[in-house]
């Protein structure tokens, strides 16, 4: 790798190894061509297939992760350009058997059919309830917009965020009245 590509990168003639930090550890990228994006390393590399590609042009979210804390298409990002950035994938949302409220809610309120964009959007929820704890329909809608669903028509979706956020905002209540 040339010595713009990063601190962490090592040369190994047309091939390329460096380390990515995903999900709170630190995971090596062994034998890779430079150009490959996030999305492919994700999934092909290291074994991460939680985050989809489909229109892989940056068009419908499907393959959304959190990198530094912004939302982003992995689809449209290089991989080699997150090296000493924290990246977060649907992966390490929560532990394996134990959903995040976000997760539970959209499966409580039918908002998961071929479940194929629903890690995107679980990821752009997240992100979404970060900035904003409680959120209007229409921001919602506006947040979501990158992040095509061809089963649910939205609806669900809707009623998914906006219960995660009642349900935060009353738990928030409740610790302010046992003080
Ligand atoms: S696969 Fe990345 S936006 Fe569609
Ligand atoms: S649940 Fe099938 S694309 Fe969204």
């Amino acid at each position: 790798m040339s010595h713009d590509a990063g601190a962490g990168a090592v040369p190994l003639g047309f091939h390329e190894q460096y380390s990515l930090h995903v999900n709170g550890e630190p995971r090596d990228v062994l034998d890779a061509w430079i150009g490959e994006s996030l999305l492919y390393v994700l999934r092909e590399r290291l074994g991460l297939m939680g985050s989809k590609g489909a229109c892989e042009q940056g068009e419908c979210g499907s393959c959304s992760v959190l990198v530094d804390g912004e939302l982003v298409c992995s689809c449209l990002v290089m991989a080699a350009s997150a090296i000493d950035q924290p990246i977060v994938t649907i992966e390490g949302v929560a532990p394996v058997g134990s959903p995040s409220d976000v997760q539970s809610a959209f499966v409580e309120a039918g908002a998961v059919q071929c479940g194929f964009c629903t890690p995107g959007l679980i990821m752009a929820t997240n992100a979404l309830l970060e900035r904003s704890a409680t959120p209007s329909e229409l921001e919602i809608r506006e947040e979501l917009s990158g992040n095509v669903c061809r089963c649910t028509g939205y609806g669900r979706i809707i009623e998914a965020v906006q219960r995660v956020a009642i349900s935060r905002q009353s738990a928030a209540v409740d610790r302010g009245s046992a003080r």
